[in-house]
């Protein structure tokens, strides 16, 4: 049977940066993220006896030997979970700038989770497809849901408590999210192995382990009142102290571009004459700015004044994975 589910990515206002297990992606610290609705993947998933490898193509290309052993892997997992030993052909629509810091890898593993599972008859519950999506792409656990979304890092050693959970759902709170694309380039260190790197040889990954959970507690309290500036605040100290953690890293990791720190002084400038807007960076150049609404246009014009800025694409808060 064929199958085909849609996944929208996410934007982490908490970061995961670091595994504790890196076959199962079980995190150091529990995240939070906001489902994004402007980028998604829509994947099909059909198994088959005829086929004898499997077969992935993105965006109408076959793709490399890289992404489609990550896939295998991926689909092994799901393979065991249906107790099937039949190949399968992933197609997959993306419309998110591949490997530039817009976790790409988000919504692929958890439309593929979605997709393949329903392509093999399993009914899986919100929180299975979670934990499954998880193996594929710690992010994508999140992708799952809608809204704001809080990855909890969990306790067990096979991760069956280590998934997404949904703190308020997309329509409870209008804001908007503005990616400035400053590079479209994949980027030269994955997020896999920019954690790792973090993890094994910064000395200030202990400051982030230490705080971490200080960051999530006092952004969950300003969802629950819809402080924005609140909110603004401390998703901006956790995304600058994730970065901070990597310049600490042997070799360090520097994802920013001069297009970055553009961004960063445009979002500084436009607080400073009473415009609300702060700014996140995952593992890459890009800047996702947040901001309300009723401000949407003017944060975006001033972004694509920007010396570097390509583009500004805007989004709002998405729904969970949907099947088509
Ligand atoms: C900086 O989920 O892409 O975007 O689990 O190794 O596939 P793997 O990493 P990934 O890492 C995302 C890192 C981040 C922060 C976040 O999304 O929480």
């Amino acid at each position: 049977m064929k199958a085909t589910a849609r996944a929208n990515t996410n934007i982490a206002l908490i970061k995961y940066w670091g595994k504790r297990d890196e076959e199962l992606f079980l995190p150091t610290n529990s995240s939070l993220s906001l489902t994004l609705d402007g980028f998604y993947t829509t994947t099909t998933v059909e198994f088959s006896k005829e086929l004898i490898n499997d077969e992935l193509i993105i965006n109408g290309v076959r793709s490399s030997d890289k992404e489609l052993l990550r896939v295998s892997r991926f689909l092994n997992i799901v393979r065991r979970i249906a107790e099937v030993d039949t190949y399968a052909s992933v197609i997959s629509e993306n419309n998110v700038p591949i490997a530039a810091g817009f976790a790409s890898s988000a919504s692929a593993f958890a439309a593929l989770a979605a997709a393949s599972t329903k392509s093999l008859g399993l009914e899986l519950s919100k929180d299975e497809l979670s934990i499954l999506a998880r193996q594929g792409s710690g992010s994508a656990c999140r992708s799952i849901y809608g809204g704001f979304v809080e990855w909890k890092m969990g306790k067990r050693d096979d991760g069956k408590d280590s998934k997404g959970k949904q703190l308020l759902s997309e329509d409870k709170w209008g804001l908007t999210v503005l990616s400035a694309v400053v590079s479209s380039e994949r980027k030269k260190v994955s997020s896999s192995e920019g954690m790792k790197r973090t993890v094994e040889t910064s000395p200030f990954y202990k400051g982030w382990l230490d705080t971490v959970h200080d960051d999530l507690l006092d952004i969950k309290a300003a969802i629950k009142k819809r402080d924005f500036i609140y909110l603004g605040e401390v998703m901006e100290r956790n995304a600058l102290k994730m970065h901070g953690t990597m310049l600490g890293a042997r070799p360090p990791i520097l994802y920013w571009e001069s297009g970055t720190i553009e961004v960063i002084s445009c979002v500084y400038k436009l607080r400073n004459s009473g415009i609300p807007a702060f700014f996140t960076i995952d593992a890459g150049a890009n800047v996702k700015v947040l901001c309300l609404p009723e401000e949407e246009y003017k944060v975006r014009e001033a972004l694509m004044e920007q010396k570097g800025v390509e583009r500004v694409i805007t989004c709002h808060p998405g729904r969970g994975i949907t099947y088509l």
